[in-house]
């Protein structure tokens, strides 16, 4: 279940909001920027099929989000249970940090949550299958898929050195573990 908490960038224990429902999760990320949709497929596609099977499913949606947001390309990563690079790939991401265009993920299957830190808030947005997340470029964030992640997920972009964390050297993340 797609999951948003939002808190005071200074009270990690207290909750400002926390909502379950869709059009209230986009609702409270799109007053910082981060656009939230859900995607729903009239047949489900199998997370373990070829990419080009998984980006023809999602085909109709990722033409309208590239329209919307010029973003040029999508392609398929997963994460499976003991890969022998989770670790490295979670030390990368789990502190704040930047990059130069928008993050934009949708969740075949799986989950992970995507932290944003704006406007004096964090922003834990827990993402499940089906969920399409677009954080900013310039925006802070971190992203936590705990210690055994497994997801199928389509990254949508323009340019690969996009993907590019700049750290903030702001360890806010070690206070605010995601849900
Ligand atoms: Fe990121």
């Amino acid at each position: 279940m797609s999951l948003l908490t939002v808190y005071s960038e200074n009270e990690p224990g207290t909750i400002i909001l926390q909502t379950e429902q869709p059009e209230q999760i986009a609702g409270a990320l799109r007053e910082i920027n981060v656009r939230f949709e859900r995607w729903v497929l009239p047949v489900p596609v199998d997370p373990d099929a070829p990419a080009e099977q998984i980006l023809e499913a999602y085909r109709p949606y990722l033409d309208r989000l590239m329209g919307d947001g010029g973003a040029g390309t999508a392609d398929v990563i997963k994460l499976a249970p003991g890969n022998p690079n989770a670790a490295a790939m979670r030390a990368k991401f789990i502190q704040e940090h930047t990059h130069t265009e928008d993050e934009v993920r949708f969740f075949v299957s799986g989950e992970g949550s995507f932290l944003i830190h704006e406007c004096g808030r964090v922003y834990d947005a827990h993402c499940t299958a089906g969920d399409l997340i677009s954080v900013p470029a310039s925006a802070k964030h971190w992203f936590s898929f705990g210690d055994e992640p497994s997801f199928t997920v389509l990254r949508v972009f323009t340019d690969t050195t996009g993907w590019t964390p700049y750290y903030t050297g702001d360890d806010i993340s070690d206070r605010f573990p995601a849900i």
